[in-house]
């Protein structure tokens, strides 16, 4: 996919539908949405309930006839009616006045890398039900480069890795392009769900998904490396009787349990290393790996990442917006102009 900064710099707006979560940028006013990609509808009525934070808050504590959904699934809108309702909601009545006042709106997206065609067009024909009369598609990986910084731009390597929800996207970069690059099937939510698998196998304990992420801060600083606390108190649900419970939960266990989706993403890193000019990879060795997304937060996935592969690792500052403020920063013209020039080449 080539970019064209040209078409991009006419954009009025920029979408980012997660699968985790939506961001909007608009030109001139900079990120205006970034709430959990969720819509609670009523089955009965067909009505739109609540959006966003609201609506993910009221996952699993709904009467049966109100159903909270994901319009976004593995990084794809898999049900384009609902993507459109839910940034209704999400951009606002005044906003959308204002974007409606424009004679021919332009609509920027990122997908991920390799999208097949029935995902992009799924994420145009979003767009274009919400009024744009033009969608131009980036690829994720070069709009988070953008935004985080890296000299895309140069004939130098730099290595991006997008740790979404759904996805974990791995790339080499150098002139503004995409040399190799890896999608893989895992993302934070994965990882969750083996955290949330493991505790029910071996303590009986039902785990909120509101509470991982606690488990994951309790694991901290080192929680996916040999270094954190060898246990940890963790409340849930007993699985038979349905009461309160707490358990110590032994962190190395919970380490072993997240380590199959962990390795699927390290052979797609290895493959991206293969893959690569041997030149390149020099490069690499010293400026090493940028990640961004959500789930580069994850506590100690950074260390487990430098002892796996030996190479510097480092988050991107504010790494779950990178890809939305790349794509912002095109909208506004602030990309460097040899930058420009390679890209719309
Ligand atoms: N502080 C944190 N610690 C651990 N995980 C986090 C943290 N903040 C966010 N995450 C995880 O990051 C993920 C969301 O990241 P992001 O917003 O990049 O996803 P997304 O863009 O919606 O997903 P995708 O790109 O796969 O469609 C979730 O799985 C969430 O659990
Ligand atoms: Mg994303």
């Amino acid at each position: 996919m080539t970019v064209n900064l040209d078409q991009l710099r006419r954009c009025h707006v920029a979408v980012d539908l997660g699968a985790a979560r939506t961001r909007v940028y608009v030109k001139g006013a900079g990120l205006v949405v970034d709430e959990p990609s969720a819509a609670a509808v009523n089955t009965r009525t067909g009505a739109l309930i609540a959006v966003g934070a609201f609506a993910e808050q009221m996952t699993g504590r709904t009467p049966s006839y109100i159903r909270v959904v994901r319009p976004v699934s593995g990084g794809t809108v898999v049900d384009i009616d609902m993507a459109q309702r839910m940034l209704r909601g999400l951009i606002g009545e005044k906003l959308r006045r204002n974007l409606r006042r424009k004679p021919r709106l332009r609509a920027a997206a990122c997908t991920p890398y390799e999208a097949d065609p029935l995902a992009q067009r799924a994420a145009v024909e979003t767009l274009v039900g919400l009024g744009a009369r033009r969608v131009e598609l980036v690829d994720t990986l070069i709009a988070a480069a953008v935004g985080c910084g890296l000299p895309v731009e140069l004939p130098e390597a730099t290595m991006i890795m997008v740790c979404g929800a759904a996805t974990t996207q791995v790339a080499v970069l150098s002139l503004g392009s995409i040399v190799t690059a890896e999608r893989i099937p895992v993302g934070g939510d994965a990882i969750d769900h083996a955290i949330v698998q493991h505790l029910r196998h071996h303590h009986e304990l039902m785990l909120p998904s509101q509470s991982v992420r606690p488990l994951q801060i309790a694991l901290s600083g080192n929680g996916l490396t040999p270094y954190g606390p060898s246990t940890t108190e963790i409340h849930g649900r007993d699985v038979a009787t349905g009461l309160a419970r707490s358990v110590q939960v032994d962190t190395a266990a919970v380490r072993d349990a997240i380590h199959p989706p962990l390795t699927a993403v390290l052979d797609g890193i290895g493959k991206v290393l293969r893959d690569c000019p041997p030149d390149l990879v020099a490069d690499l060795a010293d400026r090493g790996i940028m990640m961004v997304g959500g789930s580069a937060l994850l506590p100690g996935l950074d260390q487990m990442l430098r002892d796996a592969t030996g190479m510097p690792v480092t988050i991107a500052e504010r790494p779950e917006v990178c890809a939305i403020l790349g794509l912002g920063a095109m909208l506004e013209g602030r990309v460097r102009p040899l930058v420009l020039d390679q890209l719309a080449g």
